[in-house]
């Protein structure tokens, strides 16, 4: 929401999102990179965007979900 522009209650609740950082405790592999982007084209596929709109969100999960992996184990 606030990556888009909308409002900024996370960096107002939270501080600077640092999501690398954030997930660093958690081990995010490429199965769990997997089943959350999984999860994630569901939620998407539900919105029904046009279609420029949701290439955009795509494109935008896909590269935050990879720059989140963390560990090969
Ligand atoms: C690669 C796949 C991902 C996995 C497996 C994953 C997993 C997790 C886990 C385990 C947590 C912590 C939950 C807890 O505190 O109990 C978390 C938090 C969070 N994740 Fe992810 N995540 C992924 C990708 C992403 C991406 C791409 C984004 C944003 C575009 C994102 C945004 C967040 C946010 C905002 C939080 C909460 C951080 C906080 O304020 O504590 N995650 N995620």
């Amino acid at each position: 929401m606030q990556y888009w522009g909308g409002p900024r209650t996370y960096s107002d609740n939270r501080g600077h999102p640092r999501l690398r950082m954030r997930h660093a405790p958690f081990a995010v592999n490429r199965a769990a990179h997997d089943a959350w982007l999984r999860h994630m084209r569901d939620a998407v596929d539900e919105l029904e965007l046009a279609p420029e709109l949701e290439r955009q969100l795509w494109h935008y999960l896909t590269y935050a979900a990879a720059s989140m992996i963390n560990t090969e184990g």
